[in-house]
């Protein structure tokens, strides 16, 4: 088990969470805070965020991307289509990229992956095309490589994820209906090679009922631990 080395993982409801790196890089993924009835509405952001990932356009994860990055003034990163609707919004400092490539940013290197879902961006009473959805490896200088797998189904490819990047702890989704359950993100967690997973997307509304509970009994015997906080709680090591 790597040590965390002052790495902080932060879960703030459905698929945002903060993210601090050993050398103090702040991230942040998916923002649904405003709206998101699992946002711990006293947790405070820190006033600069480095990096704002994005794994893909729906609102449940992108709703307060274009004031976060204004406040905050973060550098948004995501597919291509993406950012560039972001850069129509009036945020300047984005970095499109896309699948299989990877962004070097300080002590941090982020790489977008595969997530299997479908994308749109919903624009006043326009619906937008925004890309294929996404993953993201995050490989920061001192810690254990995190995974943080977006919206997705299990898929076998997940296997490639552990080939290449060697993922330790993964925020899979496990609330079923829109993502898969449970069962499948245990499964996920088995192909990744993940010794901790943190679940995420579930609990939200109430047709996401997967529950830490039920991973951990699919995770039965197979040496990889739930840590599942409260929104708002900090995970400081395995
Ligand atoms: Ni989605
Ligand atoms: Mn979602």
């Amino acid at each position: 088990m790597t040590q965390w080395n002052g790495l902080a993982i932060t879960w703030l409801g459905h698929a945002a969470v903060h993210i601090t790196t050993p050398q103090g890089t702040q991230i942040l993924i998916d923002p649904f805070l405003e709206q998101n009835p699992k946002y711990p509405k006293d947790y405070k952001l820190p006033e600069k965020i480095d990096l704002l990932l994005l794994t893909h356009g729906h609102s449940d994860h992108i709703a307060d991307a274009v004031s976060v990055a204004k406040k905050h003034h973060a550098q948004v990163v995501g597919i291509y289509e993406l950012t560039s609707w972001l850069g129509s919004k009036g945020i300047e400092n984005t970095v499109g990229m896309n699948l299989g490539g990877s962004y070097k940013y300080k002590d941090v290197v982020v790489s977008m992956v595969e997530a299997r879902h479908s994308s749109s961006i919903q624009d006043g009473d326009k619906t937008l095309y925004a890309g294929d959805p996404a993953g993201f490896v995050i490989a920061a200088e001192g810690a254990p490589v995190l995974y943080h797998a977006g919206d997705t189904s299990l898929f076998s490819d997940m296997k490639l994820i552990k080939e290449l990047y060697h993922p330790e702890v993964g925020m899979v989704p496990i609330g079923d209906h829109f993502t898969m359950g449970p069962k499948a993100g245990a499964l996920a967690a088995e192909f990744l090679g993940l010794k901790t997973v943190l679940p995420i997307h579930y609990g939200t509304f109430p047709q996401l009922t997967g529950t830490p509970a039920e991973l951990e009994e699919h995770l039965k015997g197979k040496g990889i631990s739930v840590r599942a906080p409260k929104p708002g709680e900090t995970l400081r090591e395995s």
